[in-house]
């Protein structure tokens, strides 16, 4: 009896009859042959069928076969030194479970908008395939960073009642006659865990009721946040700089062939920040820079960009995009201006407008895929922070209590799944990088 085995495991039945259970990706022919490019989730492997080597119902079956049908087909595993491969089945036998009729998503390209109505359906192309396997690998080597680390998994809820990262982007819910939010951070449950634990991490779905129609925003996404207690801001950069190799290092070494023939991935920057030391840059010099670039392209009658970067504003995606192309790996910028950040910043001694907090930016024009920093640890301060925040003061007193009680300095850091995937992957848009994506004007399939 052949035995059952997915497209991935050949190597290990070369001669043998075998069974794969599948889905016909293409198909080509010329007179007694039939090339059946066959796909099993595993892998792609080309099936050969020789009319004159099987009974007229497999071959009328391989005449029939159309693209996404799905059939079981037994053969025997043959080297073949032309496919990448270096197999191919010899058919003996096909059965067709389900005869596909007119798949929409045809060999020719399509526009963004088809595919992503289709999305269902897109998944199983090979780009797709490829994002979202690397993704799943992001994400296992980022549980075992963690791990490693002796981080313990603490999940934090996803309805809340109060909002973590601003008022203007929270999801709002009826919740048995009362309001909950969908949260927006998992930020201040790791808090109260890191009292309980001493070094935490959550990994799960986040909301943001973003209004912004730009290729870096969903609304709907996954973060991973670690948080440690007594750590500091420095630490805490280590730690991501730590993190991102870690990560880097597992995909480069698992998924080359995805990165560079299906993704035709350029690995040069992936590669360099596999050395480390990614330059850290303060806020106050990263404005700067910025006014000054600005107003030296200002110069050029031809520029339609900015003219200026005023110091104290945030970076908006040009600015990060031009900032971050003056170097060969990501860069974390620092000490933000308090105003543009979160309540819990804790402020900088050195100069109490700016706060303890950093974003990493990844180079090539993808911007902030890490923002972290020093969490506030005076209860005056944060409760004139909520208040200046104009969030409800009820609804933090359990935030508060660990001030209260045992209060200790901490830090950590968000990290978007799908930004770290859109950088890696080097694709244009996030919404490639989750399985189904969720955007303002998107809520289907
Ligand atoms: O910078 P953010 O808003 O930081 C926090 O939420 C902190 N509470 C994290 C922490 O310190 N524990 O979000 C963190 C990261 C961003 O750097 C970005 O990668 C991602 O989450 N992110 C988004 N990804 C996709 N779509 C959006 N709308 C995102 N908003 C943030
Ligand atoms: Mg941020």
């Amino acid at each position: 009896m052949a035995e059952y085995i997915r497209i991935n495991e050949v190597a290990d039945y070369l001669d043998k009859d075998v069974v794969l259970k599948g889905w016909l990706f293409n198909k080509s022919g010329k007179g007694k042959l039939s090339f059946l490019q066959f796909r099993d989730g595993s892998g792609i492997i080309q099936a050969v069928v020789f009319k004159t080597n099987v009974d007229d119902a497999t071959w009328e079956a391989a005449q029939a076969l159309t693209q996404e049908s799905s059939l079981i087909v037994t053969g025997t595993v043959a080297a073949d030194t032309r496919s990448k491969l270096g197999f191919e089945i010899q058919v003996k036998s096909l059965e067709i479970v389900n005869l596909s009729d007119g798949y929409p998503i045809t060999p020719k390209e399509h526009g963004s908008n088809f595919l992503l109505d289709n999305r269902h359906l897109w998944l199983r192309s090979k780009k797709q395939h490829a994002i979202l396997t690397i993704r799943s690998t992001v994400a296992l080597a980022i549980r075992d960073f963690f791990d490693g680390e002796g981080f313990v998994n603490v999940d934090a809820p996803i309805f809340t009642p109060n909002a973590c990262e601003g008022t203007s982007t929270l999801f709002q819910t009826e919740y048995f006659g009362d309001t909950a939010f969908l949260t927006q951070s998992g930020q201040l449950y790791m808090e109260a865990a890191a009292a309980a634990f001493g070094k935490v991490y959550c990994f799960g779905p986040t909301f943001r009721a973003e209004k912004s129609k730009t290729r870096r925003h969903l609304t709907e996404f996954w973060m991973i946040e670690p948080e440690v207690a007594f750590m500091e801001l420095d630490e805490d950069m280590n730690l991501a700089e730590r993190f991102t190799m870690f990560i880097l290092e597992r995909v480069l070494e698992k998924h080359r062939d995805l990165l560079v023939d299906v993704l035709e991935r350029d690995l040069t920057v992936l590669e360099t920040s596999l050395k480390g030391e990614f330059p850290r840059v303060h806020y106050n010099d990263a404005a700067d820079w910025l006014d000054n670039f600005y107003k030296e392209k200002a110069k050029d009658p031809e520029w339609e960009g900015k003219t200026e970067f005023e110091k104290g504003g945030d970076f908006g995606g040009d600015d990060e995009t031009w900032l971050t192309k003056q170097y060969d790996r990501p860069i974390f910028v620092h000490r933000f201006p308090a105003a543009i950040k979160a309540f819990y910043m804790e402020p900088d001694p050195e100069d109490p407008t700016l706060s303890l907090s950093v974003d990493m930016l990844a180079p090539e024009g993808y911007g902030e895929v890490i923002g972290g920093g020093q969490r506030a640890g005076d209860l005056d301060y944060l409760l004139k922070q909520i208040d200046a925040h104009g969030l409800p003061k009820e609804a933090f007193e359990w935030y508060l209590d660990l001030r209260r009680y045992g209060g200790f300095p901490s830090a950590g850091f968000g990290l978007g799944l799908e930004r770290m995937v859109t950088w890696i992957t080097g694709i244009h848009h996030l919404r490639e990088t989750i399985p189904f994506p969720r955007l303002i004007n998107r809520i289907s399939p």
